[in-house]
C-alpha cells in the first residue's frame, strides 16, 4: 500500500500587503458583512467575487428560522454572480467575517473582524468549484483576517479529491 501526501501551497500576508485590487475586493467582502442576516448564529459573513472583466459581485449569509433553509455568504455571492452574469468566469473571491456575540458596546467597526480568517464550509467549496471548473482557470481565494490573510491559489486546492463530474 502506498501513502500519498496532499500539499497545498498558500500565502499568508497582512491586509496592507495585498495588491490594491485585492484590498478593494476584501473591502467589498467586509462591507457586505453589514447586510448579513444572522439573528441565530450572530456570525456575520461577507463574500465578494471578482469576475474576469473586473466586476465585483457580493453576498452575505442569510439565515432562516428553519435553519437548513439559510445560506452562506459564499453561495449567496456565487449564485448571484451566476444568475446576473451567466457564463462569466470568476477570477477571485474574498471572504470576511465577524461575530456580534462578544462584541463590546462601542467597539469600532474595523475591530469586529476575526483576527484569523474563516474558511468556507464544504458545501460552499463544492458550489464554488463548479464555477471554477466551468471557467477553466483557477479562482484565487482570499481569506481575510485582521492579523493575517490567507491566499489559496484555487478552490480545488481547498477541496482535494473533489467531486467534479459523473
Ligand atoms: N457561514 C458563512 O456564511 N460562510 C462560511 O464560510 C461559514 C459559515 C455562515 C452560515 C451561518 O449563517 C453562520 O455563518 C454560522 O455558521
Amino acid at each position: 500500500m502506498k501513502e500519498l501526501t496532499i500539499t497545498t501551497m498558500i500565502k499568508e500576508c497582512g491586509f496592507e500587503e495585498l495588491p490594491g485590487a485585492d484590498r478593494e475586493l476584501v473591502e467589498a467582502a467586509r462591507q457586505m458583512t453589514r447586510t448579513s442576516y444572522a439573528p441565530y448564529s450572530r456570525f456575520h459573513v461577507g463574500a465578494a467575487i471578482r469576475l474576469d472583466d473586473g466586476t465585483i459581485v457580493c453576498g452575505s449569509n442569510q439565515e432562516n428560522a428553519a435553519s437548513p433553509s439559510g445560506i452562506c455568504a459564499e453561495r449567496t455571492a456565487c449564485f448571484q454572480a451566476g444568475a446576473l452574469y451567466p457564463g462569466r468566469r470568476f477570477s477571485k473571491i474574498a471572504i470576511a467575517a465577524w461575530t456580534s456575540l462578544h462584541k463590546p458596546e462601542g467597539m469600532p467597526y474595523d475591530d469586529y473582524f476575526q483576527e484569523s480568517p474563516i474558511s468556507p464550509c464544504g458545501a460552499c467549496r463544492q458550489a464554488l468549484l463548479e464555477y471554477e471548473t466551468r471557467g477553466g482557470e483557477p479562482v484565487e481565494v482570499i481569506l481575510y483576517g485582521r492579523r493575517r490573510c490567507y491566499i489559496f491559489p484555487s478552490v480545488a486546492s481547498l477541496l482535494p479529491y473533489c467531486f467534479t463530474e459523473f
